[in-house]
């Protein structure tokens, strides 16, 4: 078959890791036939410094024209300090998540065996944590309207809004999601506080009776916050609203000790976006020492939920656990850091696995 991948590599290591996935994607191109066309496309504050918005119109073109994306990193330090700046990277990202319709935010959490002594929580604690965070993101706060200050600055408001559809679609992918897993599902909200939440668990609790097999149970988010860490292996799929699962879904990346492995999907109306969770890390940017995998990862699940692909994207994830096992991997998970691979090492390493 023949698919067209938007490359958004954006910036910082995001050019570095986004390379490493697209020599594996082609490897997989190779090995059972398909055909993937990159299309290229700037993002970021590459893109705000070469045409001053960091999410242009050609970009939103070439990601609408994709079967799928694949997103590096963006932000840049030179924005961190200055509060005044008009055009900030992130926007590019919001105004990607509003127009392509990217109302799922899906992370995996799951832990890699030889990486659990890089948790802050003892190993009994997270050894065999496996869940995935589904996370609103067009709606919610970030987007609900009034928003601003008032003439005299002196007060400042955003409004959380959400309506039934929106959160009848998301629910339905969480109820799909849990189908495919351990069949159980928690409902992150603030209920006791929130009208917004009351809408989610009314509607939550309407639609359960279409899913008799998954067992769904509500839980508010600052017990979620709690649980996380104290027994994060009772949780399968956690379905939440936009702020929540923002916070939320750092939180639980970081229990396993392997952020920089973890990938992320975001699910469209138009397309999906495939990105590591790891953001831009610009102090190793150039320098052929990030770590590939969680992009590369985000690669397996753009052939999983984007492509289709499912044969695929084990053939991928095969191929990591192997590096992983070999020690094939970059220096801050290598366990011999004399021998630690570069960037571009992994990458080659991890290609010529799935052609072996
Ligand atoms: C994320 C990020 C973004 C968010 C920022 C950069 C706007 O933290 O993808 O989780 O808050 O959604
Ligand atoms: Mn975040």
């Amino acid at each position: 078959m023949k698919f067209t991948i938007a490359k958004l590599p954006g910036d910082g290591i995001g050019p570095e890791v986004v390379a490493q996935a697209v020599k594996v994607l082609e490897a997989i191109g190779k090995k059972y036939g398909h055909e993937f066309d990159f299309t290229f496309g700037i993002t970021g504050a590459h893109a705000i410094d070469e045409v001053g918005e960091p999410y242009p119109e050609s970009t939103h073109q070439i990601c609408m024209d994709a079967d799928a994306v694949l997103f590096g990193a963006i932000g840049d330090p030179k924005y961190d300090n200055d509060p005044k700046a008009k055009v900030r990277p992130e926007q590019g990202l919001l105004a990607m998540r509003k127009k392509l319709g990217l109302y799922a935010n899906i992370r995996p959490i799951n832990t890699f065996p030889s990486l659990i002594h890089k948790s802050p929580l003892r190993p009994d604690l997270v050894e065999g944590a496996d869940f995935v965070v589904i996370r609103e993101l067009t709606g919610g706060i970030y987007f609900g309207e009034p928003r601003g200050r008032s003439e005299n600055g002196e007060k400042a408001y955003d409004t959380c809004v959400y309506t039934k559809e929106e959160v009848t679609r998301i629910t339905k992918l969480g109820f799909e999601y849990a189908r495919l897993r351990n069949k159980r599902m928690t409902v992150v909200d603030k209920a006791n506080v929130l009208a917004t939440s009351r809408l989610w668990r009314e509607t939550v609790q309407g639609m359960v009776a279409d899913y008799p097999d998954v067992e769904v149970d509500y839980m508010f988010v600052d017990n979620a916050a709690m649980q996380i860490i104290q027994w994060p292996k009772k949780f399968d799929v956690m379905l939440t609203e936009n702020m929540f699962g923002d916070i939320l879904s750092d939180e639980a990346s970081v229990i396993t000790g392997s952020l920089g492995l973890l990938p992320s999907a975001s699910v469209g109306i138009h397309t999906s976006v495939f990105e590591p969770i790891h953001g831009s890390y610009p102090q190793a940017a150039g320098k052929d020492i990030a770590n590939p995998i969680g992009t590369v990862l985000s690669a397996a699940l753009l052939l999983e939920l984007g492509l289709k692909l499912p044969a695929e994207a084990k053939a991928v994830r095969d191929a990591v656990d192997a590096s992983l096992a070999a020690d094939a991997v970059t220096e801050d998970i290598a366990t011999d850091k004399a021998k630690a691979f570069k960037t571009s090492a992994v990458g080659d390493w991890l290609a010529e696995y799935i052609l072996k």
